[in-house]
């Protein structure tokens, strides 16, 4: 891959595709870090690389032994020109037409000379490949440094990626605490708290990672929820990726954050087909695991260990003020195309279907107190219903520790609402409890192409639908625990990157900009009216 490089702004033509290298905010000063900031992008590198990967041919891997803060730093190695270096897709992490602060800290690895980094987006808009050259500064191996700066992408950008390069050197690259974020107005001081309108009905909670509880974010979280689910930072691939070097840093920040404010904690995940690293699943000789007993019981084994160093490490730091009331044991573990209605995977590849009750009798073990769940997705189609009903009849017949089901209801407008009253009767009929784990609303639906802008029409549609399923909800409330949005603001929803980009999606009740949508009085209104 060549590259066109000059500090002016100059357009050539390489291969049919126009180049076009501009220099962007140069080295300017950088707005401080306010606490009127929402983070869209934070990278520490204490878990892993962060969806940072190498530019050209040169290697990423996280490293501890050069943190800035906390864990970890990103190393960037094998860099053959200088401008190999590490990139972030911000793609559907940065929308156009808004300004931004970008900041990176950089240094060099240890004995390289000092040389010029530069932070560069590029995007693509129209056939044309643009190059936005951030910031530049001088960098040693002494010390780290920010390389910060302000940016606003242009309208009809296609994809952007974010990197950080050199300008003539090949030394060895450190990269930590990259922030990208952007103001917002003050959070609104006169909203009905979400908390207190549904205080008699049930816990209302909301997904977040570290990222959310700063500043009006953070401010959000505590005034409308009442519990937090970690969105990432419990899953196992985050607490140990690698067997035995178990990582908590993330999982502390939300615990932690949950303990001050007195927030309930909902726990995800401990056993999932997705995010168990795969050394779960690999023997000392390094082959996949099958379903000999041995093998069975080296993956049983490793469970119980995971399952209690979790508990051990929330028992050690909180006590009695543990704030993690529940578990999603079992996470997705439901096909209603298997004739006894569950997935294969790897855990069903070795375990077979018992890996449930030994799952949880597990979590029940290192969690006594915790009330135990079984999540999935798409319970409100009838064939997945029935099929999960089946297998928590199974389980409570076999008198396993559940307590309960937990529907993510990541649905869209087109989804019949009644069935997901439908979805909670049946499943109330076998006397287990229930929560609504991972609610969004997506403004795409499969059926409906192009449907995803937020246009008042389709807001207010989306309002009317939160307002239905609140309605069916608050009807329903003696069976439901705790009812959780899947993420604070839509400037932070995962459907913006799941299962292709929609970088205006807008699944939640708070916008990006953290001000309160229509779907959000459309669930104040639903409370209201029950009383
Ligand atoms: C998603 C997170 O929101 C993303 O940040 C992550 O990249 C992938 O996982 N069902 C679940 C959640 O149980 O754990 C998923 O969360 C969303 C679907």
């Amino acid at each position: 891959m060549g590259r066109l490089r000059t500090a002016l702004t100059v357009a050539a033509v390489v291969g049919g595709v126009v180049l076009v290298d501009l220099v962007l905010a140069g080295d300017a000063p950088l707005p401080r870090d306010t606490d009127h900031q929402v983070l869209v992008v934070r990278s520490t590198f204490d878990h892993g690389t962060d969806g940072w990967q190498a530019l050209g041919p040169a290697d990423v891997r996280r490293t501890d032994n050069a943190a800035r803060a906390g864990e970890g730093s990103l190393l960037v190695v094998d860099r053959s020109e200088p401008w190999n270096g590490a990139q972030l897709d911000i793609t559907d992490l940065v929308v156009p037409d808004r300004t931004y602060r970008v900041s990176v800290w950089a240094r060099l690895a240890p004995d390289a000379e000092p040389a010029d980094l530069q932070l560069t987006v590029e995007r693509s808009a129209g056939g044309t490949q643009h190059f936005d050259h951030l910031v530049r500064r001088t960098v040693t191996s002494r010390e780290w440094v920010e390389l910060g700066a302000q940016y606003t992408m242009p309208a009809g950008t296609g994809q952007a990626r974010l990197y950080l390069e050199s300008l003539d050197s090949v030394a060895d690259l450190l990269l930590d605490e990259v922030r990208v974020s952007h103001e917002a107005p003050p959070i609104q001081e006169d909203l009905p708290a979400l908390r207190d309108v549904l205080a008699d009905r049930f816990d209302v909670g909301v997904a977040v990672g570290p990222q959310d509880l700063a500043g009006p974010s953070g401010l959000l979280v505590r005034r409308h929820f009442g519990a937090v689910t970690p969105e990432n930072a419990m899953k196992p691939a985050w607490i140990q990726p690698l067997e035995g070097e178990l990582s908590f840093e993330a999982s502390d920040q939300v615990t932690d954050f949950a303990v001050i404010h007195g927030l309930d904690v909902h726990g995800h995940t401990l056993v999932w087909h997705r995010s168990t690293p795969d050394w779960f699943f690999t023997g000392p000789d390094g082959q996949d695991l099958t379903s000999s007993p041995q093998d069975q019981e080296l993956l049983l084994s490793r469970l119980e260990t995971h399952t209690r160093a979790v508990a051990e490490h929330l028992r050690e730091r909180y006590g009695d003020d543990d704030p993690v009331r529940s578990w999603d044991v079992v996470n997705e573990a439901i096909d209603p195309t298997q004739p006894d209605g569950l997935r294969r995977s790897r855990w069903y590849d070795v375990l077979g279907p018992d890996y449930l009750a030994h799952a949880f009798r597990i979590a029940d073990e290192a969690f006594p107190e915790a009330a135990l769940f079984l999540n999935d997705y798409d319970t409100d189609y009838p064939g997945k219903r029935r099929a999960m009903a089946q297998v928590v009849q199974d389980l409570l017949d076999q008198g396993v520790p559940i307590d309960g089901v937990g529907h993510q209801l990541h649905v869209n407008l087109d989804r019949p609402v009644e069935r997901i009253g439908q979805t909670l009767d049946e499943l109330a009929s076998l006397g287990v409890r229930q929560a609504v784990t991972e609610l969004d609303v997506a403004l795409a639906a499969p059926g409906r192409p192009g449907s995803g802008l937020p246009t008042p029409e389709l807001l207010e549609e989306q309002a009317a639908y939160y307002g239905q399923v609140m309605d069916l909800l608050v009807a329903r409330s003696a069976d439901i625990d705790t009812v959780s949005v899947w993420g604070v603001h839509d400037g932070r929803s995962w459907l913006r990157t799941w299962r292709e980009s929609r970088r205006l999606e807008a699944p939640l009740l708070f916008d990006d900009e953290l001000q309160a949508k229509p779907a959000f009085w459309a669930v104040v209104e639903s409370a209201r009216e029950a009383r």
